[in-house]
Formats: structure tokens, C-alpha cells, sequence
């Protein structure tokens, strides 16, 4: 049976939603719910977990990875007749429903179920700015003789550090605590301790009874999708002592014909001050519990709390709005791209259903790149986070590679010495600046590595992540890769020949040889950007300085860096060329075709078309662009971890996204228009609604990789959400298909559209004022000759000068001539 095309669902724009049509997709398929800090991941069968700011030392709920079956832990609501017992989400229950949605939404989810004449409708979601998810369960009866049901609620508690909660056993299942008080089931874990924190899981209605103990609700050797309690049809009022502590709420009810039962459950964290965590001994402080639970305990409240969301999201997603003759395009770019943005800004690459949340934190290579999505949409935040990373920034201008997000300092957990990370912080602050003229963000006062005794303004620790890459260049005058640049897996140094250490951790060569090409075209990209900053401020020395080293990066790169065809990758700790002609497998290279382009470098003397033609020739698929070509078929030790993956996945010659639209835009900026959107098509979720079953990740946002030529089910997709692809594509397509660039002095328009669009209107907020742009394509053009109109007055040059036009206004922009 060939399932090739089928499908597992659809977008329903006017709603913002995406509707999945079936519990069984190829993947679990989720959305998050929260962006303050509290936040949830739920699958399409409401799998998945909850935790406070940080995945690993604040995890509400247990979940586990990588199961059988797959996607086991969330949060469940089973309903029980007299003939029947289903789950409210499809799953875990294994009965079929007579009918089954979920809608993904904006913050939220809703499932959709009816068995046997009953319906029920829950709606998960975190209202704004709260510690807790609130769930409405409404339950009808649409038969027409009156029914009994028995609803049972159920979560398992995860005891707060979820790496602990996972490994350490002899101590865990001694260690689970409750209370329970009326229908609150609350969870207090260690805050006998040292914690000051706890959560709990209540309904808004008295219970007929509950269960805290798993074993007690499960039954022995029982799982999820069959709980004893739930197939008894009366909970246990279990009180968990130790063991594996549970939340579930028993409630029986009969509705008669048409009768619909509300009900609304709030799962919430609280902090409660350390004089004040007991009411008496041994008994919890429950008072911000229940102000909390205030907050949500009628129907109405809870539904002015989700209306307050999607009002938020409306406006959000409103600052850039973009109409154009193609509704994939716009889909993508209204939508569901900014909002993968906003999830990747806030997770890093920390938790979806393939980041554990306890291996990663926030990476600083990552979250610099995450903000360039953002920045237009909540720029407060993107200040802040810039800010968060400087403060991990070394003193010689070096990073760590991630911090924790509770303690917000840096750490070695997934090594250091990545010679890429110090410019990518020079990028988000000049990106940030330029959406907002906020150059006080320069003034801060920063420290170094978070030590106080340290602080420097955060220019001067821009200036320092300049100055770390001319202070490691290597014997051609190229910057030297460290443990390695963008590509994780090009380990240049690692010479691993043990499979029980890590390729980022690992270290043997003396780092003084091996050089990157792709940093090369970084320094040069971002340095610019730098020395365009420093001019800003009026520092035209320092300006002059810096555009000397920008020469020298320019010019070792023609000498060293330039293979015939395309631009070298590397040179390896031998000295030898890596992603050149002269080698067998690994010739070229995605990265430095990407970077040295955007950089600028080649565009006057024929290179970087070139290049982009050897991309085009050797590394395009119809699925992408692949990351190398050929793939590695062997274990090098002088390469590392990208030679150790299969060929076709990963960095090994998969299609790794993230650098796709590198060459969005490289093409854009050559003005090949139609190229750089057909490079963004091949890899844009909104375009691929028809392989949905091939790719296999969720069908409205990016996934990390698709399999490249050389892998088993090329175009199969993996490690969806967590990704930069989201930032970039945002970014090619907003700031280089459709042209809108924020600069210093105002909105700069530079559009590189396909030629069968004739106009484009888009909707932009920018510093406070609002723009209604038209772009005109009456000739059938990508690019060329424009002319401005702002309010129907004729502008010298593409900029909207943001001084002079500060309120309402119209804009258009003509391409005249190519
Ligand atoms: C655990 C430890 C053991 C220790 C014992 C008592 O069993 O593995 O080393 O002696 O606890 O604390
Ligand atoms: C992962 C990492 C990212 C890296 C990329 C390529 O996505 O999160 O930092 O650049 O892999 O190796």
C-alpha cells in the first residue's frame, strides 16, 4: 500500500490554527503553550510536559522520550460509560473516536473528541504572564436520553530536577510527596527541604474522588491507556508516599440530552517566601495556590484569559503582515514562521520532543541567531537576552556555548572554544539597534563571565568578540576553528578514536593550525556591520582600525580561501584543504559558499556567482539544499563527528536547513529573484503540505534536517521546532525576498522578488510607526532601478527615513528597470 501523499491535515489561516486530523500521525506533533516563562509542550494527543523557566531544574510533569509507545506522559482526560472508556485527546486510551481533531493554535491547543453521542472540547493553554496551564474540558451530551459518565483527570508528577528524576531511583521513590485539600491535588516534593516551590493540579468543582499514588490509579503492570481506576470507574483517593506521585480528579456526572458540563482545571507552579512556606507543620502554605487558582475558576474568567491570548498574538503577529500573490508565502511569513520564531527564541534549542531540556541549555551561538526572527516582534526581550549572553561572555571575547536559563550563567556541559560564537553577538546587536535606534543597549554595563568586579559597557565586549578573531587567526591569516565553527561536527581538533568521549568536549590537537572559512566569511560580514556601528557612534578611528583587519580577512580569503570553483571549507590540524576539488569526498561545502556571499566577498569579480552556480550543480536537491556533497562514506579523526554520521543525515550531507537560506539570500543579493525563492520553497513547510507523509515531521514549521541524496528516505524530515532555520528563513525572506531592512536611519526597501509577482502589499510597525507599503512589479522584474514614493512625495534613494516619517503612512516602491 503506498501511503505516500496522505495527508494528516490542514491550515485554517483565518483562525491561525493548524488542524490535525488523525491521533496518529507519523510523529507526534506539537505546539508549545507559553512565552513568559512558563511553558508546555502538547502533542496532538495532549503528550508532552510542562516546566518553569528551566526544563532540567523546574519540570512540573514527567514525560518520556524516546518510548514505546511513543509519546507517553501528559496530560490525559479519560471519559468512562457504562460500555466505553476514550480519551479526550485521542490517546493514550487505544478506543477509536468517532470523530478526532486537534487544533493547534496560537499558545494553545484544542481537541476535539465524540464517542457514542458524547463530545467533549479541551482547550490547554498558559494565559499570559501566569505560572500554569489552564485546561477547559467541556463535556456534552448530544444523545437523546440522559447519560452517566465518569471523568478521571490524570498527570504524573516529575520530582523537579527531570535529569535526578530520570537516573537516580534509589533515592526517588523514597522521596514523593502530596497533599490534597477539597479538589486541589498538590504536589510538594523536597519542600521539606530546600526548595520554596511546589505545584498543584486543580478543578474548579467537587471531586467524587481522587488518586495521588500511580500504582494505585495504573494498577499493577498496567499502563496509561488502561488505568484499574479509570476501568473500575471510581478513583482510590490514593495519598502518595514516595513511589511515583500522581494528580488525577474523579468526577461523576449525568447529563441530560443536550446537557454540556464545564469544567476548567488549572495546573500551576507557585513560589511561596521562605518565613512564610508552612501554614502549620508539615502543611504547605497554600494561599498563593489559591490566588492563583482564583484567577481561573469560572468559565468566564477562563475565557477572557483566552481571548487576552489571541488578541496578544493577533497584535503580534500584526507589526509585519505581508500579502502576496502566493498564500503559501504568506501563510508561512504571517503565521506560522514568526511563530516558530518566538518558540525558538525563547527554548534556544533546550526543549521539544527531541531536545530533552536536560542536556542543553541556552546556546549562545543559537540564541544571538534566534533574535533576528524576533527582534521586530518583542524587541524588550531581545534586549535582554543580548544582554543574558554578554554577561557569559569571557574576557578575551570568547563564549560558552550554552548557560543555564535558571542561573543564567555560561557552562562547559557541551564544550567551548567554538570560534564562531564571539560575532554572532555583533550581528544580533546591530540587528537589534537597527529594528529599534536603541543605542543605549551599547551603554550597558556588562560583565564578563557574570563576575561583577568585571563590568565593561557592552560595546566594549562587541569590540572584544571582533578582536578574538583577529587574535586566533592561523598560518594563512584565516580565523583558526577552535573546537569548531557553525558546523558542531566539523571537529578539526578532536582526533577522536574513542567511542566513549564527546566530539565537543574532546580535545587533542593544539588548535593553532586549523582554520575556517566559514568563520572567515562571518568576520567579514559582521565585522562590517561592526565598523558601520562604530561610524554610527562617530568612532572613525576605531572604525579605520577594524576595516584594515576586514581587508586583510577579504584578501586571505581570495589567496587561501578560493578553490577555482567555489570557496574552500577549511583547513584541517595537517594543514590539509578540506572541501576542496583535491578531495575525494567532502569537495564542497555549503557554509562558506553561504557566508563568504552574504560577506560580499566575490561579488566584483565573478566568485560568488560561481559559487552560488557550483551550490546550484553539486549540493541542490529537490528537498533542499545539502550541507556536502560527496558525502563522507568513512570515520575520519582529522574531520570528526560529520564524518561520523551515516551519509544523507545530519551534517554528514544531509539537508541541514538552518543554512538554506544562507543561499536565499546569497541568490537575492546576485538579484537572482526566482532562484533564491525557489531555494526557499523546497525547504518552507507551507509549500510541502503534499509529502506530508514523507517528511513525517509536523507540516507547519521547520525541522532541524531533512535526509539528504545519499540517505535511505531522502526528504524525510527530523528534530523539528528547536531551529535556526526559523530566525533565517524569517529573516532571507523578509529582509531579502520582500527587501524590508531596518537600518539606522530608517526602513531601507531593497526588494529581490520572483518575476511573476506583480505587486506585494505589506503591513510594517517600525519604531513606533506604522508603514502601508505597496511594492509594484508592473515589468515582470526581480530587482533593479526603484522609485519611492512616501505619501505620494518622490524619495532620493530606498530609505523611509524614520525621523521624517513617523506616524501612518503610505508607501510605494516601483521597480522601474532592471
Ligand atoms: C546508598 C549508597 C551507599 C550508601 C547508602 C547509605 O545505597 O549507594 O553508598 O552507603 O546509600 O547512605
Ligand atoms: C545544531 C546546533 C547549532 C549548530 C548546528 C550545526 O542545530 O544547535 O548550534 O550550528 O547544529 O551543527
Amino acid at each position: 500500500m503506498s501511503i505516500k501523499n496522505k495527508s494528516y491535515g490542514h491550515f485554517d489561516d483565518a483562525n491561525y490554527e493548524y488542524v490535525i486530523t488523525s491521533p496518529f500521525t507519523p510523529t507526534p506533533w506539537i505546539n508549545y503553550l507559553g512565552n513568559d516563562g512558563f511553558h508546555g509542550l502538547i502533542s496532538n494527543t495532549a503528550g508532552g510536559y510542562c516546566f518553569y523557566r528551566d526544563p532540567k531544574f523546574r519540570r512540573l510533569t514527567r514525560y518520556r522520550y524516546n518510548n514505546v509507545p511513543v509519546d507517553t506522559g501528559g496530560r490525559y482526560y479519560y471519559l468512562k460509560t457504562d460500555d466505553d472508556m476514550w480519551s479526550a485527546s485521542g490517546r493514550p486510551v487505544e478506543t477509536e473516536l468517532d470523530s478526532f481533531e486537534c487544533r493547534h493554535g496560537m499558545g494553545y491547543s484544542r481537541f476535539l473528541s465524540r464517542k457514542g453521542g458524547i463530545s467533549s472540547e479541551l482547550t490547554c493553554f498558559v494565559p499570559l504572564g501566569e505560572t500554569a496551564e489552564v485546561h477547559k474540558l467541556t463535556v456534552t451530551n448530544e444523545g437523546t436520553s440522559s447519560k452517566e459518565l465518569s471523568l478521571f483527570s490524570y498527570l504524573e508528577w516529575c520530582l523537579w530536577n527531570a535529569e535526578d528524576d530520570g537516573a537516580n531511583f534509589q533515592r526517588n521513590l523514597s522521596t514523593g510527596e502530596v497533599e490534597v485539600e477539597g479538589s486541589t491535588l498538590f504536589h510538594k516534593t523536597e519542600y521539606r527541604e530546600r526548595r520554596n516551590h511546589y505545584s498543584f493540579f486543580h478543578v474548579n468543582q467537587s471531586i467524587t474522588g481522587y488518586d495521588t499514588d500511580r500504582e494505585s490509579f495504573l494498577g499493577p503492570y498496567r499502563g496509561v491507556h488502561k488505568p484499574l481506576a479509570v476501568t473500575n470507574g471510581q478513583s482510590t483517593n490514593s495519598v502518595a508516599h514516595g513511589w511515583s506521585p500522581i494528580a488525577s480528579h474523579h468526577i461523576n456526572m449525568k447529563l441530560a440530552p443536550g446537557e454540556t458540563r464545564e469544567l476548567m482545571f488549572v495546573l500551576g507552579y507557585v513560589e511561596v517566601a521562605p518565613a512564610e512556606k508552612w501554614e502549620s507543620k508539615g502543611i504547605i502554605n497554600k494561599q498563593p495556590a489559591q490566588a492563583l487558582i482564583a484567577k481561573f475558576d469560572t468559565t468566564e474568567k477562563v475565557n477572557s484569559a483566552l481571548d487576552e491570548l489571541h488578541t496578544y498574538w493577533h497584535t503580534l503577529l500584526n507589526k509585519c503582515h505581508v500579502s502576496t500573490p502566493d498564500d503559501r508565502f504568506n501563510r508561512a511569513l504571517n503565521i506560522w514562521n514568526q511563530y516558530q520564531n518566538m518558540v525558538t527564541f525563547n527554548l534556544s534549542r533546550s526543549a521539544s520532543f527531541y531536545e530533552s531540556g536536560i542536556g542543553r541549555g541556552m546556546g549562545f551561538r543559537d540564541s544571538n541567531q534566534d533574535t533576528i526572527g524576533f527582534a521586530h516582534m518583542v524587541p524588550e526581550k531581545v534586549r535582554e537576552r543580548i544582554l543574558d549572553l554578554s554577561a557569559t561572555q569571557k574576557a578575551d571575547g570568547s563564549a560558552y556555548h550554552q548557560y543555564q536559563p535558571l542561573t543564567k550563567k555560561g557552562n562547559s556541559a557541551i564544550g567551548g572554544n567554538f570560534n564562531d560564537d564571539p560575532m554572532w553577538m555583533v550581528f544580533s546587536t546591530c540587528n537589534y539597534i537597527k529594528e529599534t535606534g536603541d543605542f543605549s543597549i551599547l551603554d550597558e554595563q556588562v560583565p564578563f563571565d557574570n563576575d561583577d568586579t568585571t563590568k565593561a559597557p557592552h560595546f566594549e565586549h562587541l569590540k572584544r568578540a571582533f578582536d578574538h578573531v583577529i587574535n586566533n587567526l592561523g598560518p594563512h591569516k584565516l580565523p583558526l576553528i577552535g573546537r569548531a565553527d557553525w558546523n558542531d561536527c566539523l571537529n578539526l581538533n578532536c582526533f577522536s578514536t574513542d567511542p566513549n568521549e564527546s566530539f565537543q568536549t574532546t580535545q587533542r590537537g593544539k588548535s593553532d593550525i586549523a582554520e575556517s572559512l566559514m568563520i572567515a566569511g562571518q568576520f567579514v560580514a559582521y565585522g562590517q556591520e561592526f565598523i558601520a556601528l562604530c561610524k554610527q557612534l562617530n568612532k572613525d578611528e576605531l572604525a579605520a582600525d577594524c576595516q584594515l583587519h576586514v581587508d586583510a580577512m577579504i584578501q586571505a580569503v581570495n589567496e587561501h580561501g578560493w578553490d577555482g570553483d567555489w570557496f574552500l571549507r577549511a583547513y584541517n590540524a595537517l594543514g590539509d584543504k578540506v572541501g576542496s576539488h583535491e578531495n575525494e569526498e567532502g569537495k564542497i561545502f555549503i557554509e562558506s559558499q553561504g557566508f563568504c556571499v552574504m560577506a560580499g566577498i566575490g561579488l566584483d569579480d565573478g566568485k560568488a556567482a560561481k559559487a552560488l552556480r557550483s551550490v546550484e550543480k553539486h549540493l541542490a536537491t529537490e528537498h533542499g539544499v545539502m550541507l556536502q556533497q560527496p558525502a563522507y562514506s568513512e570515520y575520519d579523526k582529522y574531520l570528526g563527528e560529520i564524518s561520523s554520521y551515516p551519509p544523507g543525515y545530519k551534517e554528514n550531507a544531509g539537508i541541514f536547513c538552518h543554512n538554506n537560506p544562507w543561499i536565499v539570500i546569497a541568490e537575492a543579493m546576485l538579484g537572482n529573484g526566482d532562484k533564491s525563492y525557489d531555494y526557499f520553497t523546497r525547504i518552507t513547510p507551507s509549500f510541502l503540505q503534499d509529502i506530508q507523509d514523507l517528511r513525517k515531521s509536523e507540516p507547519y514549521v521547520y525541522s532541524q534536517m531533512v535526509a539528504g541524496r545519499d540517505a535511505a528516505t531522502p526528504g524525510q524530515a527530523k528534530n523539528s521546532w528547536l531551529t535556526g532555520t526559523a530566525a533565517w528563513c524569517y529573516y532571507a525572506a523578509s529582509h531579502y525576498i520582500l527587501g524590508i531592512q531596518p537600518d539606522y536611519d530608517g526602513l531601507s526597501l531593497s526588494p529581490c522578488l520572483p518575476k511573476s509577482w506583480p505587486e506585494v502589499k505589506i503591513h510594517r510597525e517600525y519604531r513606533g510607526a506604522q508603514y502601508d507599503i505597496t511594492l509594484s512589479n508592473p515589468k515582470g522584474l526581480s530587482t533593479g532601478i526603484y522609485k519611492l514614493t512616501v505619501d505620494g512625495e518622490v524619495q532620493i534613494g530606498n530609505t523611509i527615513n524614520f525621523e521624517r516619517f513617523n506616524a501612518s503612512h503610505k508607501v510605494e516602491l516601483t521597480l522601474e528597470k532592471a
